[in-house]
């Protein structure tokens, strides 16, 4: 069976891409390198045995999309994870958004409805529940008003495929609502690498410990937690990307209820921000420098998953626990920093 892996050596992509192949998948790879390197190609041969096909393309040239799938009509499913993910900067540069995350969405869905096998998983968000009314969220939470126009390419991707299901009944799609991703794969072949200045908690804090950064930034301690630290529901990246596999194979063995379902990934647990520092320090055996400053703008207060539907309907549990994924985050950089 092959799967054509969209963004596939990106960070998301690169776990599922493993996960894949531990599950007997051939994997093809398409990606721009606009946040990832062929470097990754060598970190999941050395977990998995097998160099991926990949095929350095930006999905944003229709013509060059097209091209890509007349070579490769026996794909049995597509996991789409190329976009750009930086909120910050999609509200800088909106267009350039709509055109990567929405566009090139709207170009794959294209030509895979031309497949005999239409089987097709969007990387969602829980930004699409905004501040949440009730929590856990599950999924008939309210999809809020995106707050940027990232959240907003998540919302517009999912309705993309909603409607293109209606008028489509060979199409079978599955959005995954991912919560927090974090860490890396156990071996520490494979994890985030961001670009710059990270924007997210646990990339900031390995970074401040390796001495790359000085001091963390907690963002507000008045929020109406227990600690005052606002919560999310981190999840290890692994965990994330087997959930793709279960997903998958559930369409592939046509078990799908609708033609278009929505999964909420995530551990089901809150952790607040000054919870994820303890873990640190609790794996690392090393005090993280940080401070109190303000509240971050557009900032939840609270998002943690109801898991319940992933768990039932695709059989699939998170495994790794908030200390295990610290761990490999931490194993991670000091691996990246002694290279
Ligand atoms: P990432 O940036 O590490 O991976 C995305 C990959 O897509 C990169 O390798 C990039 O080079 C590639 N890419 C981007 N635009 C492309 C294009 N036009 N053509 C071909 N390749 C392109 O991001 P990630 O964290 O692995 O996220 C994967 C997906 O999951 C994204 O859709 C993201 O929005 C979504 N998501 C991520 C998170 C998170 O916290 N990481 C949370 C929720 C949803
Ligand atoms: N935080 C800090 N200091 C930092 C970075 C983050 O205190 O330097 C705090 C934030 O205020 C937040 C928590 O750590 O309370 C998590 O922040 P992240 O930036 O790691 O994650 P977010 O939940 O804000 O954002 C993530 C993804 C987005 C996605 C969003 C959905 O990065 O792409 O989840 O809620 F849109």
């Amino acid at each position: 069976m092959k799967v054509l892996v969209t963004g596939g050596l990106g960070y998301i992509g690169s776990h599922t891409v493993v996960e894949l192949q531990l599950a007997g998948y051939d994997v093809v790879i398409i990606d721009n390198l606009s946040n990832s390197s062929t470097k990754v190609l060598d970190g999941i041969t050395k977990i998995t045995g097998t160099t991926p096909d990949f095929q350095e393309l930006d999905l944003r040239h229709q013509d060059r999309v097209r091209e890509f799938f007349k070579h490769h009509q026996n794909i049995d499913g597509i996991v789409h994870f190329a976009a750009s993910k930086a909120v910050g900067e999609s509200v800088e540069k909106p267009l350039f958004y709509y055109e990567n995350n929405v566009n090139t969405l709207v170009y794959v869905l294209q030509e895979l409805q031309k497949l005999k096998q239409q089987n097709f998983i969007f990387s969602s968000s829980c930004t699409v529940y905004g501040e949440a009314d009730m929590l856990p969220v599950n999924e008939d939470s309210a999809v809020k008003p995106a707050q940027s126009p990232y959240g907003n390419t998540k919302q517009i991707g999912e309705e993309i495929l909603k409607d293109t299901c209606k008028i489509n009944p060979d199409l079978k799609t599955v959005a995954l609502r991912y919560f927090n991703p974090i860490g890396a794969h156990a071996s520490s072949n494979i994890g985030e690498l961001p670009l710059g200045v990270p924007q997210n908690l646990v990339p900031y804090i390995t970074q401040t410990a390796i001495g790359l950064r000085e001091q963390l930034s907690v963002f507000g301690e008045d929020y109406p937690t227990e600690d005052g630290t606002c919560i999310r529901d981190y999840i290890h990246v692994v965990d994330v990307a087997k959930a793709h596999v279960v997903a998958l194979e559930r369409l592939i063995k046509k078990e799908q209820g609708s033609n278009f379902e929505v999964f909420n990934i995530g551990t089901g647990k809150g952790s607040s921000v000054l919870e994820v520092i303890t873990s640190f320090e609790r794996v690392s055996g090393q005090k993280l420098n940080y401070k109190i400053v303000d509240r971050r703008k557009g900032d939840v207060v609270a998002a943690f998953a109801d898991t319940s539907k992933a768990n039932s309907i695709l059989r699939w549990k998170a495994e790794y626990t908030l200390d295990d994924a610290m761990s490999d985050a931490w194993k991670w950089e000091q691996r990246l920093r002694t290279k």
